[in-house]
């Protein structure tokens, strides 16, 4: 299985266009310890030819053109992307869907919210039926992303997406507005799960054994946001878990059996996005990586 990391950012990148938290300034002054970022999402293949995009970020264009493996192969009119599958229908996940309306054949698996989500938004109408088509996925249905790449899909701890957010949201909640993804390859699985509000005995005993998992690393504590003064908002409002502290995501994962362990979806507030600061440091004695965009991996 073949994995490549088109956008390990999260919600609004790195740097993001009005942000001078320290670590969007680093990146603003072309800092060498702070690598830019796009916005969420992955290209999974089984057989290096024909390909899913899980989530689709409003970068897509960007991270296409500089992906060879996603580049048209033949005739006029052609992509090696079968599918793309969605986790939750934030902006970051759903923005690039606008930019890929040129009339080539894909299958859009989500969730039947994730998709109401959608059809409630008239403008992704421009995503003509006759191309492409909207696959509803039930939560632990097997599915085919791409030749030869099965996937399941699973509730995860989560939340609405943001701008369907009530006064007084569900936070936490597992049902299918968030979801992780299962692929498997053979006997290779591969977890990803860009968004998590909290980890529980059934999410870790599915977790356990896997040769990959990339998670959810938005933030590094809870109310860093807060703390960099450029939100009111913490990390458990938000419907992510930290990844430090007690109930952070490397202590609750810390005794499970995984191959090779990655972070994700990171907030550009977040320390470990500078290479030599103390948060990275402690992520990699923990066994942890720090995804960057264009990160190759296999499985
Ligand atoms: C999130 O992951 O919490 C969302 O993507 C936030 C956002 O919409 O910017
Ligand atoms: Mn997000
Ligand atoms: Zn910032």
């Amino acid at each position: 299985m073949y994995i490549h990391v088109l956008g390990a950012a999260a919600g609004g990148g790195l740097p993001q266009w009005n942000c001078r938290c320290d670590v969007c300034r680093l990146a603003w002054e072309g800092d060498p310890r702070v690598t830019p970022r796009t916005q969420s999402s992955l290209a999974v293949s089984a057989d290096g030819r024909s390909w899913a995009l899980i989530n689709c970020a409003p970068e897509v264009l960007t991270q296409i053109r500089r992906t060879p493996a996603l580049f048209p192969r033949q005739g006029k009119r052609d992509t090696p992307i079968a599918s793309i599958l969605l986790t939750n229908g934030d902006v970051d996940h759903v923005g690039g869907l606008l930019s890929l309306r040129e009339s080539s054949p894909y299958r859009l698996h989500a969730t039947p919210e994730i998709h109401a989500a959608l059809r409630d938004s008239p403008v992704f109408n421009v995503l003509a039926p006759d191309h492409v088509e909207r696959v509803e996925v039930a939560l632990e249905e097997t599915l085919t992303l791409a030749e030869g790449l099965e996937a399941r899909i699973f509730a995860v701890p989560g939340k609405a997406a943001l701008y369907l957010e009530g006064e007084d949201p569900d936070i936490g909640s597992e049902g299918e507005a968030t979801v992780g993804v299962e692929f498997r390859v053979g006997a290779r699985r591969a977890y990803y799960i860009p968004g998590c509000a909290a980890m529980n005995e059934r999410l870790a005993a599915r977790l356990e054994g896997a040769d990959l998992l990339l998670f959810d690393g938005t933030l590094w504590r809870d109310d860093e946001m807060i703390r960099a003064g450029v939100g009111h908002k913490a990390g458990s409002r938000m419907g992510h878990m930290s990844m430090s502290g007690e109930t952070g995501s490397m202590a609750a994962l810390s005794s499970l059996n995984i191959g090779r362990r990655v972070f994700v979806h990171i907030n550009n507030t977040n320390p470990v996005l500078i290479d030599d600061s103390p948060e990275r440091r402690e992520a990699r004695r923990h066994g942890w990586e720090i995804a960057h965009d264009g990160m190759e991996l296999e499985c």
